[in-house]
This record gives structure tokens, C-alpha cells and sequence, in this order.
């Protein structure tokens, strides 16, 4: 497994995943495009295990209360996960973080997913007492536009 900044090609490859019209891939691209993130992906041979966007700004990304920069999107492929590659994920994360002179990475982890928060607890994040609820909108495993809001706690790691 390699993990490294999502090309064009990776991003082919990861969108074949999607339900039609999700676009996660493309969309994430086109941030790490405008310098907004660093879209990084898991890869093996011609699979996309997993990915992960590391925002620069998260006041940029409208997210004020969340310290810089932001770990969002972090998902493994179920057949993948249990190996490994969601921490790999996180550890290249922060360290093009650190390269680019960040002392701090934040995250914020839904409050019905104890499986994340038990990851970053023990990637040594640490909850902050923030809690942020989002509404966004998504496409589903049928291709169908919904929009959901969900509340996650703020958690920040020093580096
Ligand atoms: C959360 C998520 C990213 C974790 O990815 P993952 O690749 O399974 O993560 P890891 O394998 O690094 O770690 C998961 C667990 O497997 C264990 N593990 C890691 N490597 C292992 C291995 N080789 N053998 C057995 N277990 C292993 C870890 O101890 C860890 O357990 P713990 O966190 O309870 O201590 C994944 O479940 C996912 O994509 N979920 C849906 C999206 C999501 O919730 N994203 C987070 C948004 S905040």
C-alpha cells in the first residue's frame, strides 16, 4: 500500500466506488486543486483503499471554531478497514501538516461514531469540550440527493 497525493488517475479509480453522482472524489480534487486541502489516498496496485482530506484553513472550509488545519473526510473501504489503513491515513496527514509548519491538526468526530473516536484517541487526539453540527448534503447508495445534519465533537492533536 502506498499513500500519497490523489492524482487525476487515483481520482478515476476512487470515483468508481461511488453511488453515480456522489462526486466525493472529484470534489475533494478539486479543493487539493485550488490549494484549499491535500486530498491523500490509499492505494494498492489499481485499488483505492481509502482516503482522506487534510484542510489547510479550516476557517476557509467555514468551520471558525475547528483549529487548523482540519483532518475531514477520512474513510476506509469496508473490505480494507481493520488493517491498518486508517491510521497510515492519519499519520501522512499530519505529517504534511508538520511539513508545511503546522504545531496542531484538528478533527471533528460525529458523536454516534465510536469507532473514529476510539481510532483518534488513540492516535493521541484529545477531545477540546467544542461540539460543532453541520448540515450537509450528500448522494446515497441509490444515487439519491439527501441532506443530512449531524454533531460531532472538536478534537486537536499537537504534533
Ligand atoms: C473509521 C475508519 C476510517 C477506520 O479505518 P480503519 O482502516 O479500519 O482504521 P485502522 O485499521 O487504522 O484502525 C481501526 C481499528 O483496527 C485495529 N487495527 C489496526 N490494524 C490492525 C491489524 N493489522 N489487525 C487487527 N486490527 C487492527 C486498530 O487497533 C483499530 O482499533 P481501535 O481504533 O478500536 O483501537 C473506518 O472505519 C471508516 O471508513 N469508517 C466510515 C467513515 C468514518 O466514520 N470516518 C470517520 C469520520 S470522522
Amino acid at each position: 500500500m502506498n499513500i500519497r497525493q490523489a492524482t487525476p488517475a487515483d481520482v478515476e479509480l476512487a470515483a468508481r466506488r461511488e453511488p453515480p453522482g456522489a462526486d466525493i472524489a472529484t470534489r475533494h480534487f478539486a479543493r487539493q486543486q485550488r490549494g484549499e486541502a491535500v486530498y491523500l489516498v490509499a492505494r494498492d496496485r489499481e485499488e483505492i483503499l481509502g482516503g482522506e482530506l487534510l484542510i489547510i484553513d479550516g476557517n476557509a472550509a467555514g468551520i471558525p471554531e475547528a483549529r487548523l488545519p482540519l483532518l475531514r473526510h477520512l474513510h476506509v473501504e469496508p473490505a480494507y478497514r481493520n488493517r491498518g489503513v486508517g491510521a497510515a491515513l492519519m499519520a501522512a496527514a499530519e505529517e504534511v501538516a508538520r511539513e508545511r509548519g503546522f504545531t496542531r491538526v484538528s478533527l471533528i468526530v460525529g458523536v454516534d461514531n465510536p469507532r473514529a473516536r476510539q481510532l483518534y484517541l488513540r492516535l493521541g487526539y484529545v477531545p477540546t469540550g467544542e461540539q460543532q453540527t453541520q448540515t450537509y448534503t450528500y448522494v446515497d447508495q441509490d444515487g439519491v440527493e439527501r441532506q443530512a445534519t449531524e454533531t460531532g465533537d472538536v478534537m486537536v492533536k499537537a504534533l
